[in-house]
């Protein structure tokens, strides 16, 4: 567990080990409830309930274990990604266009708006992902995490962040579960797709690696999720005190490759709703893009 030593009060836990990460996220004393406590811990929780909320409502990945809302609607949107998740797999025509961009085919440089497009269309068949869209999407990520003070206090004072997250509310009509999954989970998506194009441009793993291993070369955690203690307690062997915010850093637990549970917290209450449905889009992109690799190979 690092401890921020240099920091005068030991509020704020970064945890970038696997082990630790499991006994929090099952310790009854760690949630997202986020009380603002002292000077440290209270400007870092405030920046983080700030950037993701809108309209006082807060992102579903910062709301606490026992919201009701959050239960309810966990189950269903389990259930709704897990119902399309075999047909995405078979690697529909929707995915045709990040398929010809992991294939050169397509000058886009970035496949952020591609990508934005299969998300926003699970919340609504009608939504229509655009360059606008996606540069506020990284808008919105930059809001989050740059440590660049200056630059995010001018963003603060002009409202460009806040002026971003309301453009990608406007394209799902406010629906703040799409919100994250366009301006949050997309980069994540994208990420993946990144690392599924050096996949294809090695011809010779390109020919040797089925869906399902291009899948799991392909996925990784989110950098960091939030926890915070609601009172005092000891996990792993490290005490903490009550208010105590975490940093959990999930890909640096994974980096090994050891804690793949982690890259959708799959063993948590917390665990990511599209956890079964993202790893079928990736197994159906590459299935497309392979598609036509081997029509290619039979015309030629
Ligand atoms: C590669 C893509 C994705 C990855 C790696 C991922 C990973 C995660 C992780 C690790 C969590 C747990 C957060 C925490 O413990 O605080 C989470 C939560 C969540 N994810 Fe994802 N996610 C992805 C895509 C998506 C997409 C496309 C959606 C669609 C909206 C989505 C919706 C959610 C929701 C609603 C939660 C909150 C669950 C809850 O605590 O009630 N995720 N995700």
């Amino acid at each position: 567990m690092k401890i921020n030593k240099l920091l005068p009060l030991k509020d704020i836990l970064i945890i970038d080990d696997a082990e630790k990460i499991h006994a929090l996220s099952d310790d009854e004393n760690i949630d997202r409830q986020f009380k603002l406590h002292n000077l440290l811990n209270r400007f870092k929780i405030k920046r983080s309930l700030k950037n993701l909320s809108y309209n006082g409502t807060r992102f579903p990945h910062m709301l606490p274990k026992q919201d009701s809302i959050r239960i309810e609607r966990h189950t269903g949107l389990w259930n709704l990604f897990n119902s399309k998740a075999a047909a995405m797999a078979e690697g529909p025509d929707e995915l045709e266009p990040i398929a010809k961009w992991i294939r050169h085919e397509t000058t886009d440089k970035e496949p952020g708006i591609l990508a934005q497009q299969v998300i926003g269309q699970f919340f609504n068949p009608a939504f229509k992902a655009t360059q606008k869209s996606w540069e506020s999407a990284l808008i919105f990520h930059e809001d989050a995490v740059t440590t660049n003070l200056p630059k995010w206090l001018w963003w603060q004072l002009t409202g460009k962040a806040q002026h971003a997250k309301k453009f990608l509310a406007l394209t799902v009509n406010g629906d703040i579960v799409a919100m994250h999954g366009i301006g949050v989970a997309v980069h994540n998506l994208v990420a993946s797709i990144h690392k599924l194009r050096l996949l294809y441009d090695d011809i010779a793993v390109r020919k040797n690696i089925t869906p399902e291993k291009a899948v799991d070369l392909s996925l990784s955690a989110p950098p960091v999720v939030l926890r915070q203690a609601v009172t005092k307690g000891v996990a792993a062997g490290c005490p903490y005190s009550k208010f105590t915010l975490f940093m959990l850093k999930l890909k640096d637990a994974n980096n090994d490759g050891n804690a793949k549970d982690l890259i959708f917290m799959t063993n948590s209450w917390s665990r990511c709703p599209a956890e079964q449905w993202i790893p079928a889009v990736i197994s159906g992109i590459w299935n497309r893009a392979m598609t036509s690799e081997r029509k290619k190979e039979i015309t030629q």
